[in-house]
């Protein structure tokens, strides 16, 4: 087999076909990778390699800015794989969030995913995993999601008519840009009376008993969708490779195909430096952050402990303690990916940094002000950066490449609240939620319906 899936525990090892549909190893219940034997196909020789396919755009395939790296995920042949025009995403040196940040002017980059078809990076990896069920017959594909998994899954159920699209989300948990779309595109939706972690484990079970087609980030086909991200930060930079890649953490997944994909980089001999990774909590939905920065959990060659992971779990049920953040992209306390993280951050010499609400919702105007509009979420990797340099751990000259996970307009009610007049609706918003000021705050003016009153209120 020249493309297998393999349980990543190396304990148990064992590998099953890339036709199979498992959520996990069927052995020992650990992540499941799809795996390459690149001597039996042939990866490129170098990534200036991909610049070739630049003329041929007019491909879908080519377009794509997933399935132009195809032969870095070559998991089904090209012909087979689904897209919607997914990946036309852009990498921009924002001066101002860099020294906001408090690097030099030209070091900071934002990868903005927030430009894919569903206004978030979660299309990278749907393009993938949505192929992968059409390729094994799948007529249903389900998922649980804060939002953005869902108006990705439902807009390729709407694009392909392939697989129907079922959505499981925790009741109130959703921005309603996010709702709007995988309503308007068709998805059939259910609100589970719980959050993001309880519809994660209902919809595994669900899944299981029902043999729909899980879409979520422990499907190992959509991990490889996402290690594109990277691909693209490396083709916008020239193929050099940066210092540092922080990215937000909420169920992990992108933090893992982002380690995966500079594994395989460096095993292909396409790269010689790897970049350090910096994966960022909510400070109310911070288990990464407990673990390893606090509880010194290390993959360990994949001998992680296990135990100290399961007591974590068990403190965390037993004290009834939930996910609590406005970034509800990550209000996430049992994330999925835990084990695959582990192994990206051992690999890219990692650190883990939670920050506050506050940090969060000033990084998310500073963003904004900068020309690119993001989530809260998104902004954590801004803000992360942000405490790293302060701590001296991101140099003030590195090159740092922040993910914006999600655009703008999947939330505007935070935008709102940060910048408006209106102070109940920013205490409502924001306040309960622990941001207390608005330092970066645009707030419109108002006047009369008169033109005196408009000019003076303009040049007042
Ligand atoms: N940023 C945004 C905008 C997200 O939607 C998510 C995850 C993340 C960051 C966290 O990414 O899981 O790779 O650590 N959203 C999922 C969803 C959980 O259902 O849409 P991760």
């Amino acid at each position: 087999m020249s493309v297998y899936q393999h349980c990543i525990n190396p304990n148990c090892s064992k590998t099953f076909g890339v036709d199979e549909i498992l959520h996990r190893c069927p052995s020992c219940g650990e992540l499941l990778d799809v795996q390459y034997d690149w001597n039996k196909i042939a990866a490129p020789k170098n990534l200036r390699h991909f610049e070739t396919y630049w003329s041929q755009r007019f491909q879908p395939h080519r377009f794509s800015g997933v399935w132009r790296f195809h032969e870095l995920l070559p998991f089904l042949p090209l012909e087979k794989c689904i897209t919607i025009g997914e990946g036309q995403t852009l990498l921009r040196q924002t001066h101002r969030v860099a020294l906001y940040a408090g690097l030099d002017s030209g070091g900071l980059f934002l990868q903005y995913e927030g430009l894919n078809p569903s206004g978030s990076f979660k299309d990278n990896g749907m393009s993938a995993a949505f192929s992968h069920g059409a390729f094994v017959g799948a007529t249903r594909a389900a998922c649980a999601s804060t939002g953005n998994t869902s108006a990705s899954l439902a807009v390729y159920s709407a694009c392909t008519n392939l697989m129907k699209s079922i959505i499981f989300i925790g009741s109130g948990k959703i921005a309603y840009g996010k709702l709007s779309q995988a309503l308007d595109y068709g998805a059939k939706t259910i609100q589970i009376q719980g959050d993001f972690d309880d519809a994660m484990a209902r919809v595994q079970e669900v899944s299981k008993q029902l043999g729909i087609y899980l879409v979520n980030s422990l499907n190992p086909f959509r991990l490889e969708g996402q290690k594109t991200i990277m691909f693209r930060v490396l083709e916008a930079l020239r193929w050099e490779v940066p210092d540092w890649i922080v990215v937000p953490g909420g169920n992990l997944g992108n933090s893992s195909s982002f380690g995966k994909a500079f594994i395989e980089l460096h095993q292909l001999g396409l790269i010689t430096k790897v970049p350090r990774l910096a994966v960022i909590n909510a400070a109310g939905a911070n288990t990464l952050y407990r673990l390893y920065e606090q509880e010194k959990l290390r993959w360990n060659g994949g001998h992680y402990d296990k135990t100290l992971v399961q007591q974590f779990f068990d403190t965390m049920t037993a004290e009834g303690r939930k996910a609590s953040t406005m970034a509800s992209a990550i209000e996430i306390n049992r994330p999925v990916n835990l084990s695959k993280c582990l192994r990206a951050l051992d690999f890219m010499n990692g650190v883990v940094r939670e920050v506050s609400e506050q940090e969060m919702a000033d990084a998310k105007a500073q963003v904004g002000a900068g020309g690119l509009g993001c989530e809260p979420a998104s902004a954590a990797s801004v803000a992360g950066t942000r405490k790293l340099v302060a701590e001296g751990i991101i140099g003030k000259s590195e090159r740092v490449v922040c993910i914006l996970t999600g655009h703008q307009l999947k939330d505007p009610n935070v935008t709102v609240a940060y910048h408006g007049t209106d102070k109940q609706f920013f205490t409502d918003v924001l306040g309960t939620r622990g941001v207390k000021t608005a330092e970066f705050a645009n707030q419109p003016v108002s006047a009369a319906n008169n033109i005196e009153e408009i000019i003076r209120t303009l040049q007042s």
